[in-house]
């Protein structure tokens, strides 16, 4: 296990109810912030409601930016930096998933910033200074609620990037997963692909004696994969939502990194594609990370069957362990067909052509090859493309 420090500022209020908190929570920070949403679905589903009647009681006064879209465009960032600094604002609310709660972050860090706020997406710029920001989520996926991380799209070139810095963790996240009842079921499938994929990146590692962090991905995977077809089924599920809802936060908060060197490659072979095609995230991963695995299991076959046995029951093959690995590639990607979700490129409602692939596994790959299973350069990313097509 490597040397490690873990620390996480973002306070977690878990549960029904507890959206009519945000008003005190709010409060500890400031009277007057910007309110951020994505769509509608907040207005349309009764939360918007919910969450200004708490802020209205805790007396605090807001300035409303909705229309945030799913993979969040950098546009819309520049015009929530300049509502902040012409109105004042110091703390920004994010109610929404992680496109909404990314946008916030990406205000927060370019309210104070006199450059471009595209520099920290697109150079390795340390952030220096940011707003606070709240979190009260409505779709278990990203992480973003308690993650360092922030993904945006500069929509002209579709480049999508990200900044990771400790700076963009929430003060505060409040997770209740009654929310969750009204999403789509394509958004739950796709969500619940994005919650394994966050731990999968770094349950697939060569560091040897994290037993412990091993396990705690594997709770999790199974966690996900028991409750997952429990909330498609019946949506109104408490039990069901609450442990995916956890679950989303557990993956994604670098607790389950801990003492290990992480991968991340599938994930910016994903990004290319939400990137240039607008595909949903989670869906985008369905379909890039056995492919991922199919080109990388040879590198650690013991890893592999490791994770066919212990997350998908399978019976170790001691004569072949391959066999075993590649049952439990196999049994994922039966996971998200099951689960309603696409497994190849050629099934997504878009045209990509050989051209196409060649650009996104150069654009990839454009500051240096991806990954640390496998350290991946243009040649290797064009390959898992293919096997993904
Ligand atoms: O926009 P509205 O109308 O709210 O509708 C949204 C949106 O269409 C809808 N939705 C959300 N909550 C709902 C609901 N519909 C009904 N009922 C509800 N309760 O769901 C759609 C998707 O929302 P979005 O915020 O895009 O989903 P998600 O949380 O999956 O976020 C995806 C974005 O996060 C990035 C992804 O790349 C993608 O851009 N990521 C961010 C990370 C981070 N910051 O740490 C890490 C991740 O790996 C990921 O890259
Ligand atoms: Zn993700």
């Amino acid at each position: 296990m490597q040397n490690f420090t873990f620390q996480n500022r973002t306070k977690i209020v878990f549960g029904k109810g507890t959206e009519g908190q945000v008003g005190e929570e709010v409060k500890e920070y400031s009277d007057k912030i910007l309110f951020l949403y994505g769509g509608g679905s907040i207005k349309e589903y009764g939360i918007y409601d919910r969450v200004m009647d708490s802020l209205d009681e805790a007396g605090v006064g807001v300035v409303e930016l909705g229309g945030v879209q799913p993979n969040p465009r950098l546009s819309l960032v520049k015009e929530g930096i300049e509502v902040c600094r012409e109105n004042g604002i110091e703390f920004i609310l994010a109610v929404g998933g992680g496109s909404v709660i990314d946008t916030a972050k990406a205000i927060s860090i370019g309210v104070p910033y006199e450059g471009d706020v595209w520099d920290f997406y697109s150079t390795d710029k340390a952030v220096e200074e940011s707003l606070p920001i709240g979190t009260v989520l409505t779709i278990p996926a990203a992480g973003s609620e308690s993650s360092p991380g922030s993904v945006i799209t500069e929509e002209e070139g579709g480049y999508k990037r990200d900044v990771v810095d400790n700076e963009l963790r929430p003060e505060f996240s409040i997770l209740n997963p009654e929310f969750t009842y009204t999403l789509p079921k394509y958004q739950t499938a796709s969500g619940a692909a994005d919650i394994m994929a966050h731990v999968m990146e770094r349950y697939f590692t060569h560091e040897e004696h994290v037993g412990l962090t091993d396990r705690l991905c594997e709770g999790t995977l199974r966690t996900v994969i028991a409750n997952a077809p429990i909330a498609l089924e019946e949506p109104e599920n408490y039990e069901a939502r609450a442990e995916i809802t956890w679950a989303s936060t557990v993956a994604h908060n670098d607790l389950l990194g801990t003492g290990r060197v992480e991968d991340w490659a599938s994930h910016k072979i994903e990004h290319e594609l939400s990137g240039m095609y607008d595909v949903t995230h989670g869906a985008g991963l369905a379909i890039v990370f056995p492919a991922w695995m199919e080109y990388v299991y040879e590198e650690d076959v013991e890893r592999f069957a490791q994770f066919a046995t212990r997350v998908w029951g399978k019976e170790t093959n001691y004569y072949s362990l391959e066999r075993t690995a590649r049952e439990g590639i196999k049994a994922l990607k039966d996971f998200f067909h099951d689960i309603g979700l696409l497994t190849s490129l050629e099934e997504l409602d878009v045209e990509i052509s050989d051209d196409d692939l060649r650009e996104m596994a150069n654009k990839c790959t454009e500051d240096g090859p991806v990954g640390n299973f496998v350290k991946l350069g243009a040649d290797e990313v064009l390959e898992i493309y293919k096997i993904a097509r």
